[in-house]
């Protein structure tokens, strides 16, 4: 093939690129929210609301005692919705096949075209498409889609699990012969410094009427749209689905990794002579990596702990409703921690979410199930997994087999046949599933039965990496108790804290509950906190410290995932209602870290850290317990109003040091100082009463995208700009008409405020207000009050 023709080809696809036209379908839906089921396919006629998805109805509900989710599903309520959207298809695509593709839907939802039933998808995680063309009306007509969600039984879920077509939608259109859907799989199975093989499979669809003669051009481009491999190839394509292999050499590869996420763009197009006829991109990562029983995991060839995370999917006041820059949010704080990995606990994440972690460099245990036929819960997926778990998990590695972010796939979590012999044959089973797709990733599960001898998923033999929930007693003999088997702690720690809770002596630690049955806690604080001094864990569980100092001291430790990177809805161990979200994240359900995000910080950057805290507001004459985290320094010197307190050094394994101290109002103040030079210097000073509202942004500018969140820090001052770190005022915000307000909170575990409102208390001094746009005019402005406070405001413009 020669060089100046493959050129005009590409010439002719870039130009044409309209082949495959992928359309945002999350516009203009009416939402009805009730149980009859009297009409399915049918009109209804009263109460539907216009709304845009993504959406989750659960979120905008108020939190109930009664709500049969119970506290363990965030106390909110679920039921059944109905969404309708009408559209036309211009008659140009009557040619085309026609598809929606829905990528999550919670749950059970079924669709109809024109009242012509589509199909039904139980499970809330997945992503799936239909076919339209043979119900699709093409020219001025009216098309009507209606989708019913069913999430009225519960509950079915041990977090909250959000209600509604709560990820994006798209209607697609192709030509009739075309590539499948996520029918592009590319690995690099031969990577080196001059360049990297790139195998490219490719799985087409065709429902023409003919044979037909096409060529097969993919093409790859680095991040600076230069195109640096190519390959053609040219086939004959019966009425009938085929797949073509076809081979690329990247020379000098940029590599993938956590520090340089180089990505590379691969687009095949398909050509039937001159004209391009359809096309489709995936990005790509070059890296290499393999787990050692001896020496951990090793990425790119170099040895790396894997510093993880699991994470729920809700995004705190916003629900389950996906939204990029909310995800990316989290990402950042996590980034910015050190952590490099996440645990998509327990189900496929969105592939907005995985398309961030390619992006920003972070490593993905993808995760398919928390449980098989066997329940956690009365109404749970175990009733749909007969029928369902090969096609779900099968679409799972499909969708997301090309994300280099994607390291480890995950068959299940704390899976009850683990425990009995019928645990053998499904995990045969679905591993065979996984490796009929990819065999390029090793597959685990999270792991709650510790010994070999009782784990009848683990004795299968057919795990690839052992993962390991809890169990932190078996992990320094783990080379012993598992001859040759590679480790990863799929889930750690379940410490608890409240974000600015701290209770004395702090070197005590407490367990709660306290032990099996897990019953909620007696003996904890009155006012359902818990202290975020790195003290308290669940009893299955063990702190933030004495766990990350095992896994760290071990080389064949390869890592661990903390049960959680944020507090998430649902789950608030180990308190009743009202608490109703979970005391396990690093960082709070409004995105405040707690304290011990900087011990993290501390040892998994290499960004200097001096973290002081409490804060300094007690009453006089209390033995207060003052820590410090540190790096990057032999000693801190804490000083009282001036007065050295002395010099403290971490001791060995050490993670972070302490004064008690008899507090007096005033400033207390660390210095760390290396080879006697100073590092850092932090500062806690007692805080006067509230008198002002502080508006901090986490963006200045918002890009021409309205789907762009804003995300506002309220801080309450005292007169001076210190935080008052009791401060539980009211705040009142107002708008400008360009602005909505799309939820707040305060990250308190207790709090039944609702998320959608223009009010919101704050909570040990801080809440959070998340803005977005309405059209792209003007700038975003909001307004802060609350009684006896100088009031703010902040504006954010658009640009
Ligand atoms: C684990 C479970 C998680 C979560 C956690 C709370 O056993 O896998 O989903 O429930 O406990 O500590």
């Amino acid at each position: 093939m020669k060089k100046g023709f493959i050129f005009l080809l590409l010439l002719n696809a870039f130009q044409l690129n309209a082949q495959r036209a992928i359309e945002s379908f999350n516009n203009g839906w009416q939402f009805y929210l009730g149980a009859d089921t009297t009409t399915t396919a049918g009109d209804k006629k009263n109460n539907w609301q216009s709304i845009n998805l993504p959406h989750d109805w659960s979120i905008e509900l108020p939190f109930s005692e009664k709500a049969p989710a119970t506290n363990q599903g965030g106390s909110l309520p679920g039921g059944i919705g109905w969404y309708k959207k009408s559209f036309i298809v211009a008659a140009k695509l009557s040619q085309k096949l026609m598809y929606i593709q829905l990528d999550g839907v919670y749950r059970n939802s079924e669709v109809w075209i024109n009242g012509h039933y589509l199909g039904k998808r139980p499970n809330g995680y997945i992503s799936f498409e239909y076919q339209l063309n043979d119900y699709l009306k093409f020219g001025k007509e009216q098309n009507i889609i209606i989708v019913k969600v069913d999430n009225a039984q519960q509950p079915n879920s041990r977090w909250y699990s959000g209600s509604g077509i709560y990820r994006n939608t798209w209607l697609v259109s192709t030509d009739r012969i075309s590539i499948k859907h996520w029918g592009s799989f590319v690995i690099t199975p031969t990577v080196t410094k001059k360049s990297a093989t790139v195998l490219l499979h490719t799985s087409l669809l065709s429902q023409a009427r003919k044979e037909n003669s096409v060529k097969i051009v993919s093409v790859i481009t680095n991040d600076n749209g230069v195109v640096v491999a190519t390959n053609s190839q040219s086939i004959v394509i019966k009425n009938s689905d085929t797949a073509i292999e076809q081979k690329l050499t990247i020379p000098f590869p940029k590599l993938w990794s956590m520090d340089h996420p180089n990505l590379y763009k691969l687009t095949t197009t398909i050509f039937k002579g001159q004209q391009a006829i359809d096309n489709y991109s995936t990005s790509l990562g070059i890296r290499t990596f393999y787990f050692d029983a001896a020496q951990g995991f090793f990425l790119n060839g170099l040895p790396m702990k894997i510093k993880g995370v699991c994470m729920h999917q809700d995004l705190g006041a916003l629900g389950v409703a996906i939204n990029t820059s909310a995800i990316a949010r989290q990402l950042t704080i996590l980034k910015e921690m050190g952590c490099n990995a996440i645990r998509t606990a327990h189900n496929p994440p969105s592939t907005e979410f995985l398309n961030l972690c390619d992006q920003m460099g972070f490593l993905v245990m993808d995760e398919a199930f928390d449980m098989w036929a066997k329940k956690k819960n009365k109404f749970d997926y175990s009733a749909d997994f007969n029928k369902w778990h090969r096609q779900d998990l099968a679409d799972q590695i499909l969708r997301d087999r090309n994300h280099p972010s994607v390291f480890i796939w995950s068959i299940g979590n704390e899976i009850r046949e683990q425990f009995d012999s019928t645990g053998i044959a499904i995990t045969k089973e679905l591993v065979a599933i996984v490796k009929s797709i990819d065999t390029t990733r090793p597959i685990t599960a999270g792991l709650s039965e510790s010994n070999p001898e009782k784990n009848f998923m683990y004795k299968s033999g057919a795990l690839d990496l052992v993962g390991l929930n809890y169990h932190t007693e078996v992990y320094k003999d783990f080379q012993t108790i598992y001859p040759n088997q590679k480790f990863i702690a799929a889930e750690t720690m379940s410490a608890l804290a409240s974000r600015g809770h701290y209770d004395m002596p702090s070197d005590s630690i407490m367990y709660w509950p306290q032990k099996s049955p897990m019953k909620y806690v007696e003996g904890g604080n009155k006012d359902f906190t818990v202290s975020a001094y790195d003290q308290v864990a669940a009893y299955w569980g063990s702190t933030h410290e004495a766990t990350w100092k095992m896994i760290k001291k071990y080389v064949f430790l390869s890592g661990l995932f903390v049960w959680t990177g944020f507090d998430y809805l649902g789950e608030p161990t180990p308190y009743p209602y009202p608490a109703r979200s979970s005391y396990f994240g690093i960082v709070d359900l409004a995105g405040f870290p707690k304290d011990v995000y900087y011990m993290y910080q501390s040892e998994w950057t290499n960004k200097p850290v001096l973290h002081l805290f409490p804060h300094w507001n007690w009453s006089r004459g209390k033995l207060v317990d003052v820590w410090a985290y540190y790096n990057q320094a032999d000693e801190v010197e804490l000083f009282l109003n001036g007065y050295s307190l002395g010099i403290k050094k971490k001791a060995l394994e050490d993670l972070h040091v302490m004064w008690r101290v008899k507090y007096e109002p005033g400033t207390l103040r660390a210095v760390s100082r290396k080879n006697g030079k100073i590092v850092l210097e932090s500062q806690v000073v007692t805080a006067g009463i509230p008198a002002r509202i502080e508006l901090v942004s986490d963006k200045k500018i918002i890009h021409p995208n309205t789907n762009e969140l804003c995300f506002i820090t309220v801080k309450i001052l005292d007169k001076n700009g210190n935080i008052v770190p009791d401060a539980s005022n009211s705040i009142h915000f107002s708008v400008n008409n360009n602005t909505e307000i799309k939820g707040v909170d305060n990250g308190s575990q207790t709090s039944l405020q609702p998320f959608k409102s223009t009010d919101c208390k704050a909570y040990n001094g801080l809440c959070l207000v998340i803005l977005k746009a309405k059209k792209l005019q003007k700038n975003l402005e909001l307004t802060a009050e609350s009684i006896g406070l100088k009031s703010n405001t902040i504006s954010i413009k658009i640009q």
